[in-house]
């Protein structure tokens, strides 16, 4: 359809029951009917992990990570590292999401370490960009993903690059139900395009895969994902409701 495939990922959070993904994946795999450019993504908690893979194991579905430690191995109690991940099958990693940045003191130079942790276990990194509410009113939206996104991608080559997708998540917009309208959704991820043009050249910006994540839901997926620069969604609360997240994979069609 375009250069670049959709790409329609959930974001479990510390939500769901290990006990409880197959009865999810048994509701949810009938419902959805993925187009073949279209890539479905599933990040449970790391303990989920395997339960998820085995649950999805007959489906187009991938699973991914919602962090790591960025760095390889050692004496980091409590942490996950790219390898560990990338031996376990799984093949996504969101990385910088704004609640690591806001509860978790992620920087951007750890989101930028964690960025090329993941690349080099071969993950394929979902880097979360995106504005508070006071940015926005004091218009400095573009300027601070353009910060977030050159900082995230420092040292990225050109050849790495395309392993990468971009979420698009302003803050104001997560768990609110204050959904970002089409067109702020879409200026930014034009605007997030333009960035990768600059740093890479405009057959790679072409290529990656934008997603917008805030409030999407059933009702609303199909207006931003009708967007020329929104190549889908990051999903959290909708993703838990099989129905839902089954819904926003089909308006992705
Ligand atoms: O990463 C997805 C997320 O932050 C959006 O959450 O619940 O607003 O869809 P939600």
């Amino acid at each position: 359809r375009k250069y670049r495939n959709t790409v329609i990922a959930a974001n479990w959070k510390m939500n769901m029951l290990p006990s409880k993904i197959k009865a999810y994946a048994e509701e949810l795999k009938p419902l959805a009917a993925p187009a073949k450019w279209c890539d479905i993504v599933i990040c449970p908690p790391f303990v989920m992990i395997p339960a998820a893979q085995k649950a999805f194991r007959d489906s187009r579905i991938s699973i991914g990570a919602q962090n790591l430690n960025e760095n390889e191995s050692g004496a980091y109690t409590g942490e996950v590292s790219s390898e560990q991940l990338s031996d376990l099958g799984a093949h996504y990693v969101i990385i910088g999401h704004s609640e690591r940045r806001q509860l978790f003191g992620e920087t951007d130079i750890t989101v930028n370490k964690k960025v090329h942790a993941a690349l080099q276990a071969n993950l394929r990194p979902i880097v979360c960009v995106g504005e508070t509410a006071q940015q926005r009113e004091m218009n400095v939206t573009e300027e601070l993903v353009t910060l977030q996104l050159k900082a995230a991608l420092a040292g990225v080559p050109a050849t790495k690059m395309r392993r990468i997708v971009v979420a698009y998540e302003p803050i104001w917009a997560i768990g609110t139900g204050n959904t970002a309208t089409a067109a702020d959704a879409e200026a930014v991820a034009a605007s997030i395009r333009a960035v990768i043009r600059g740093l890479y050249g405009a057959r790679t910006a072409r290529a990656i895969s934008i997603l917008y994540g805030g409030s999407m839901n059933a009702k609303n997926a199909f207006e931003l994902l009708s967007q020329p620069d929104v190549d889908g969604g990051l999903i959290g609360g909708a993703s838990l409701v099989p129905a839902d997240f089954a819904a926003i994979i089909n308006a992705a069609n």
